[in-house]
């Protein structure tokens, strides 16, 4: 199948990408590089000994997005393309409307003129906003919290809106919880830019000595140990997701909502004693307050997954660790210097 990839360079892109092709796929990848770097598609390459298309260029831009997908000819959409810090979304809202709001609206025209019908999408389990029952099943009330999460639920509504006007179509929204790890060979991982706003990206950079200690955000919630308790799901299950869901969208039209997690919450302490397992010192860390809009508790219904796409998560947090371990300890500056 043609499937072209919005967005490919980035964490889960590069991750899914290497089983897109492992699966015989061809691929045209979309990006324009603002949070990832062209070499992570290198190792792509090398990892997969496969060769596929690249246009740098950017969703924004209406007609090359147009060009490049009509061009290729695809039969699928998988749209990973957008912005995804919360932080910097309540500061410049305006910047993710644009990207990841106008962006998607493009790309759904775009498919229009390409004839193109299937589309994979990468929402968040932020569109649920706080929790009113657990684990969250895909009923659940969406009530986002920050602009970030508004831009999700809002291209959510506009793909659901498309696929039902469009005869056909066929669209799955894929709910992600907390993804973390590496590919197996530690050659692709998440590489944040600048200071690390997630847990496990963290505590890999304590680990490595490119910080002194983390902080752990509260110690006074209502869980096992007192600190947050988050669904974590290994990358590469979540690359698998992709490939289910793609094949999903072949075989029923409509549009569905489907969470991707592993249905079992781990605490901030237990997946630092985890990391400590499988880079075999301590992780430094002390306790400091609450970070504000954190919730205590969330994690996933998986039932909808394993019905409708025939997945669930195989990988457990030791492997989700000891591939952080190995991506962050051979490239201790990420995609900066080269391995
Ligand atoms: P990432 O930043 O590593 O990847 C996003 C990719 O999109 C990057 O390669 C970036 O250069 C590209 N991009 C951004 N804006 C673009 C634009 N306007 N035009 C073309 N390319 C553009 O992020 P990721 O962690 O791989 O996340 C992928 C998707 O999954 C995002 O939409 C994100 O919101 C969503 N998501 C991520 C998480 C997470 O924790 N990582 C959780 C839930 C949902
Ligand atoms: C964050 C995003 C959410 C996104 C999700 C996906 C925020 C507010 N929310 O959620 O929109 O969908 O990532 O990955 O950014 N923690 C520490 N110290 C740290 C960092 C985190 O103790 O330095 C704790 C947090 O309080 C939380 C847990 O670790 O309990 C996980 O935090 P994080 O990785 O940021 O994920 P989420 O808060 O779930």
């Amino acid at each position: 199948m043609k499937i072209f990839v919005t967005g490919g360079a980035g964490y889960i892109g590069s991750h899914t990408l290497v089983r897109l092709l492992s699966a015989g796929h061809e691929i045209c990848v979309f990006d324009n590089f603002s949070n990832s770097s062209p070499e992570a598609l290198a190792r792509v390459k090398q990892l997969t000994n496969r060769d596929f298309a690249l246009v740098e260029g950017d969703i924004r831009d209406a007609s090359a997005l147009t060009r490049a997908l009509v061009e290729f000819g695809a039969d699928a959409a998988v749209h990973f393309a957008g912005l995804k810090a919360v932080g910097e979304s309540s500061e410049k809202p305006l910047l993710y409307y644009e990207n990841n709001v106008s962006g998607s609206a493009h790309l759904l025209a775009a498919m229009d003129a390409a004839g193109c019908r299937r589309i994979v999408f990468s929402s968040s389990a932020t569109v649920y906003g706080e929790a009113q029952c657990l684990p969250f099943d895909e009923d659940h009330p969406i009530a986002p919290t920050n602009p970030y999460g508004r831009t999700k639920a809002m291209v959510e509504g506009m793909i659901r809106d498309w696929s039902a006007a469009t005869p056909d179509a066929s669209a799955v929204l894929l709910r992600y919880f907390n993804p973390v790890g590496a590919h197996e060979s530690g050659r692709i991982g998440e590489d944040p830019q600048g200071i690390p706003n997630n847990l496990m990206p963290y505590i890999a950079q304590v680990a490595i000595g490119r910080r002194e200690r983390l902080s752990i955000f509260g110690d006074d919630y209502d869980t096992r140990d007192g600190t947050g308790e988050r669904d974590y799901i290994h990358v590469v299950d979540l690359a698998d997701a992709h490939l289910a869901a793609l094949d999903y969208t072949g075989r029923a039209a409509g549009c569905e909502a489907i969470n991707v997690g592993t249905g079992k919450g781990i605490t901030v302490k237990e997946l630092v004693a985890a990391y400590e397992r499988a880079c075999g010192h301590s992780i430094a860390y002390e306790i400091t307050p609450r970070r504000p809009g954190d919730v205590a508790i969330s994690f996933a219904a998986t039932g909808k997954a394993r019905e409708l796409l025939g997945w669930e998560a195989a990988l457990n947090v030791d492997a989700m660790c000891a591939s952080s371990w190995l991506w962050q300890s051979t490239n201790a500056e990420g995609y900066g210097e080269t391995a």
